[in-house]
């Protein structure tokens, strides 16, 4: 019994010892590792290399496409014919997971419906998180004479314009690869509306022109409804009665902020020519309130007249009313008032 027994063991033994499961996996892989290993990589690689150069270039670009752009401020100053420098703050809105590093890049500039560009504007360098401030604080060439006369009339004269900026930046988020991707943004701004509102105040003449030959001076007040800051330097205006023109008008240094402007105005006016207007037999405004219609003559900039700045002046013009018995009264010359 006891050898059947120790048969029955020995018979037993073999099965014991057989490498368990585990362990036949265990040597397999020691034997194959080389052959997991590179199925291994594959399948990684094939599920990553896809994500990283065809999954990722799509979401960064469709993050691109969703994120906004406001203006919030946009100053231009210093302008010659051919350039201009512009101050410019913009807030990014990304409300994407992604936050790549923008790195710096050209844009262009045009005006929607444009057939040529404004300018090109270097974008600096951005980390793109959502609410983040861009300041683009630069010299721009104008190469393109109407396109710059267009954009100044579309701010001058439209409630509201639309600005395309287009580049082709370079992106990187994290440890992926740099991807370059369109950016194609169109923003609506608000532009200074006519100078709608626009009016005389506090206007007195004197019966002596000044030592440069001015007889009229008061303010004018011209509201801002824009964020667009512009300065157009010293700036004459025609003013015409009835298609008759009876003197210019100078705003020296203008500069137009965001909000209500208040400007100190001088003019040369021909007296004659307003006193026939308002009082006499056959006077066509014989109440004393005379319409005013005011035009942009030039605008001259350090000595050099600025073309797209007369140009856009020349096409708004500003229609207002003067009346004659209250300038006469502000002047201290009420007596002459009596008598029209
Ligand atoms: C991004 O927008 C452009 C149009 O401006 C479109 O052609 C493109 O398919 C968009 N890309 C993605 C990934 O949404
Ligand atoms: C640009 O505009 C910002 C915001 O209005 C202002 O803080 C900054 O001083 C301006 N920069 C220059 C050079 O005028
Ligand atoms: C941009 O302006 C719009 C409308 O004024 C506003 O709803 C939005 O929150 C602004 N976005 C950012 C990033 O400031
Ligand atoms: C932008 O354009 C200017 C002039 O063409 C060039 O010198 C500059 O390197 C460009 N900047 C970038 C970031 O490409
Ligand atoms: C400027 O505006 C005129 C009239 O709208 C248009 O015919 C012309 O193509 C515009 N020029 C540019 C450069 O966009
Ligand atoms: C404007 O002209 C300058 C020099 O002629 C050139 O370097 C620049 O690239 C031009 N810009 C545009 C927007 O055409
Ligand atoms: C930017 O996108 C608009 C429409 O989304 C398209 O009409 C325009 O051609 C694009 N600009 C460029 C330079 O591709
Ligand atoms: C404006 O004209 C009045 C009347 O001629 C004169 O008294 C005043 O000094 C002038 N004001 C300015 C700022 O020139
Ligand atoms: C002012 O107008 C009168 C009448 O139209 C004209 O005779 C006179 O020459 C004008 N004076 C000046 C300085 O233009
Ligand atoms: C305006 O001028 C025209 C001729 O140029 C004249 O017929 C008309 O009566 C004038 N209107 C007024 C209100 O003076
Ligand atoms: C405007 O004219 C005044 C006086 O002629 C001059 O001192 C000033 O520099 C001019 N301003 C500009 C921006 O050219
Ligand atoms: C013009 O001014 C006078 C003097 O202040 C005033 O009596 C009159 O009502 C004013 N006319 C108008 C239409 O405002």
């Amino acid at each position: 019994m006891s050898d059947k027994d120790e048969v029955q063991y020995s018979t037993a033994q073999p099965v014991v010892e057989r490498p368990s499961f585990w362990s036949r996996v265990g040597a397999h892989f020691k034997k194959w590792w080389w052959a997991h290993f590179i199925v291994f990589a594959i399948v990684v690689l094939v599920i990553t290399l896809p994500l990283v150069y065809v999954g990722y270039p799509k979401i960064a670009q469709h993050d691109v496409n969703k994120s906004t752009l406001n203006i919030t401020n946009l100053a231009f100053s210093d302008p010659t014919p051919t350039s201009i420098h512009i101050n410019q703050t913009q807030v990014l809105g990304n409300k994407a997971i992604y936050h790549p590093t923008i790195y710096a890049f050209n844009a262009t500039i045009a005006l929607v419906g444009a057939t040529a560009p404004l300018a090109v504007v270097p974008v600096p360098r951005t980390e793109t998180n959502d609410g983040a401030v861009i300041v683009v604080d630069s010299n721009l060439d104008l190469n393109n004479t109407e396109a710059v006369t267009n954009f100044s009339m579309a701010v001058l004269g439209l409630e509201e314009f639309q600005l395309n900026i287009y580049g082709r930046p370079v992106l990187k988020e994290g440890p992926l690869p740099k991807h370059t991707v369109t950016y194609n943004k169109t923003v609506t701004m608000k532009g200074l509306n006519g100078l709608k509102g626009f009016e005389l105040q506090d206007i007195k003449i004197s019966l002596t022109p000044g030592a440069d030959g001015t007889n009229m001076n008061g303010t004018v007040f011209i509201p801002n409804p824009s964020a667009i800051t512009v300065s157009m330097g010293n700036v004459t205006l025609d003013v015409s009665v009835n298609n008759t023109q009876i003197g210019q008008s100078y705003l020296n240094d203008l500069t137009l902020r965001p909000g209500p402007n208040t400007i100190p105005l001088r003019s040369t006016i021909n007296q004659t020519q307003v006193i026939g207007l308002v009082s006499g037999k056959n006077a066509p405004f014989p109440s004393g309130i005379i319409p005013l219609s005011i035009l942009g003559n030039s605008s001259v900039y350090n000595g050099v007249e600025i073309p797209y700045y007369s140009r856009a002046l020349a096409m708004n013009p500003l229609e207002t009313t003067m009346n004659v018995t209250q300038v006469l009264i502000n002047s201290g010359l009420g007596a002459l008032a009596g008598v029209l």
